[in-house]
């Protein structure tokens, strides 16, 4: 519970909570007024006996019932109050730890997404900052409450007989050896228990992303076993967090048994020798009975914070993570560069194996460049090594002369138009696909960039046109219409580089021919990459390069690279044969 890591973990709870600390003031005055009326009941217990029930005193006997009112109504007010405020302020904690784990995260690099499923990402946000939820507000409102409740229980015990309390007292430091135990199985079961609910929610996500695949191979029940074994060894730890969380109360009640048989024995004898009189055994009896629930809940509560403790954990180690991919001290912003880029001997590697070695290209301003091989040569890594997604391992790329690690993403990317070979599409209206490109445009824009894609026929004659919600990831929409609509988003954007990776791929040859007249129209004046397999679409690029296994074997005009008798020959010949 106090290794460095875990006071590493409540500082930066701390600095979370801190903002609300109004609020969480607020909330400790008003669990004053609670504990307070408590130790007042119990301290009262003595004059109810002594003077009401043994001495028979009328005149107090007319005040009992207003007294028990009074107290209801102080009690439930600063109750109310304090678990308003202490609970909202749990939420807002939770909230802004939610908000920074999502922006930290959508600021990492491409190679963070890379390595980790979308399905435990999904659960980080959803599910352990849920756990952390009920752990930050209920353990506030507990501690506080319950700590307060028992300090001045306590406080009350010693002052009306110190011996008999001291018996009693030995009970508290007594429970903290099971309380830790059990507090740190809870927190080892509790993480597993939330990787396997990350297992969960990765077996959700790629079921419902991959229910085509599932439904044509008849996989479903594969998916169904899949599903209940996962959910059955998430049952299992937390069965096993239950098992202990339910096991800590009986300890404490058993504890507590024997802190009151401890104070009977002394006390009772006290009381028949006259040393006290019956209401001070009781007064006692009182407050050391009340004590021991705020304790149970209390370690209770220790049991939630270490669920918490590990959801926390989880949340922290994302938001430990480290973009390399970040803009330097200094960093320029590009307005609207000329276009000019240029490969000084890229070298880049995903992991250990390199996938580019020694790239070299430049390409002028306005040029268009296609880049063609066989399929894992190294051509979207091309495309995305521009888009900077990824630094290279050596070498530098270069626009307009700028190192790309020298420009502000910000503006690398505003000035990059990307047709993706995965053509995806959010779960919006058409319109908003489109405007994905340029926030600021039209709707007459927004159409005027359909019709250039040769999008807007087939786009009003959907029931709502450009209203038109399109489903998840586009689905609605045949691969055509979607890789149109992600070159009218292309379009939109108006930027000086454009980067085409099989951009018309899934088009017919009678809709690939109208596209590629508009990206034509496109190209002009913009530095554009290229990709494709088909050739018939790169044949009037200004050069086309020829990679292969990472390595640029080839490049040249069509014409060039034709006569040269090489890979792009071979690849020409190959797809021309029949014509
Ligand atoms: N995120 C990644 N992590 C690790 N390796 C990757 C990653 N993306 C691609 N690769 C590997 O890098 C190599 C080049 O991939 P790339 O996507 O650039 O090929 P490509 O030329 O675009 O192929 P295609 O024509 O099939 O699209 C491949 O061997 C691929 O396995
Ligand atoms: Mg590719």
């Amino acid at each position: 519970m106090s290794n460095p890591q875990s006071a590493t973990l409540y500082r930066r709870l701390f600095a979370y909570a801190w903002p609300y600390r109004g609020r969480i003031a607020l909330s400790i005055i008003a669990s004053l007024g609670v504990a307070g009326s408590d130790a007042a009941i119990a301290k009262m217990v003595q004059p109810f006996v002594d003077r009401l029930i043994v001495a028979g005193d009328r005149q107090m006997v007319a005040l009992v019932p207003f007294l028990v009112l009074g107290f209801a109504l102080f009690k439930g007010l600063s109750r109310y109050v304090q678990e308003y405020f202490i609970k909202t302020t749990g939420q807002l904690v939770i909230q802004r730890v939610r908000n920074d784990l999502y922006c930290h995260t959508v600021d990492l690099p491409m190679r963070f997404f890379s390595r980790t499923s979308t399905g435990t990402l999904m659960s980080r946000i959803l599910n352990d900052v849920g756990l952390m939820q009920g752990a930050v507000s209920d353990v506030l409102v507990t501690i506080m409450r319950e700590g307060i409740t028992l300090v001045a229980l306590t406080g009350v015990a010693f002052y009306t007989d110190w011996k008999m309390a001291a018996i009693a007292f030995v009970v508290i430091p007594a429970a903290g050896a099971p309380a830790y135990f059990i507090g740190k199985r809870i927190k080892g079961y509790s993480r597993s228990g939330q990787v396997a609910m990350g297992m969960l929610t990765t077996s959700l996500e790629q079921t419902f992303s991959g229910v085509k695949v599932i439904k044509a191979f008849g996989t479903e029940e594969r998916e169904k076993q899949r599903f209940l074994a996962v959910n059955k060894s998430f049952y299992s730890f937390v069965r096993k967090v239950i098992k202990y969380d339910a096991g800590s109360s009986p300890i404490i009640e058993l504890l507590s048994a024997c802190g009151v048989a401890g104070v009977l024995w002394f006390g009772l004898d006290r009381v028949m020798s006259g040393e006290m009189t019956q209401g001070e055994l009781f007064s006692v009896l009182a407050a050391i009975l009340l004590m021991y629930s705020p304790l149970k809940r209390l370690i209770r509560t220790n049991n939630m914070i270490q669920q918490a403790m590990s959801a926390a954990e989880r949340v922290f180690e994302v938001l430990e993570e480290k973009s390399d991919i970040i803009d330097l001290p200094g960093a320029r912003s590009l307005e609207r560069p000329q276009g000019a880029v240029c490969f000084e001997s890229v070298n880049f590697a995903y992991d250990q194996e390199p996938v580019l070695c020694d790239f070299s290209v430049a390409a002028a301003a306005g040029e268009v460049v296609a880049l063609v091989g066989p399929s894992g040569a190294g051509k979207s890594t091309i495309a995305g090594l521009l888009c900077r997604f990824y630094d290279p391992t050596a070498g530098r790329i270069l626009i307009d002369g700028f190192d790309l690690r020298e420009i502000t993403q910000e503006s690398l990317h505003r000035n990059i138009a990307l047709v993706d070979q995965e053509t995806f599409l959010f779960n919006e209206s058409i319109r908003d696909n489109i405007r994905y490109g340029r926030a600021d445009a039209t709707d007459a824009e927004v159409e005027e960039a359909a019709r250039l894609a040769y999008a807007d026929d087939f786009i009003r004659q959907l029931p709502e046109g450009y209203a038109t919600s399109i489903g998840n990831r586009g689905l609605r929409l045949s691969g055509g219409q979607r890789q149109r609509i992600c070159i009218a988003r292309a379009i939109l954007r108006d930027a000086p580089i454009l980067i085409l990776d099989e951009a018309t791929s899934a088009l017919d040859t009678e809709s690939e021919a109208m596209v590629q007249q508009a990206l034509t129209n496109l190209m002009r004046n913009r530095t554009t990459f290229v990709i494709a397999h088909r050739l018939s679409t790169i044949m009037n690029a200004d050069r086309i390069v020829v990679l292969e296994a990472g390595r640029m074997v080839e490049s040249g005009s069509h014409q060039q690279l034709l006569e040269g008798g090489g890979l792009y020959r071979r690849l020409y010949d190959i797809q021309f044969r029949d014509e």
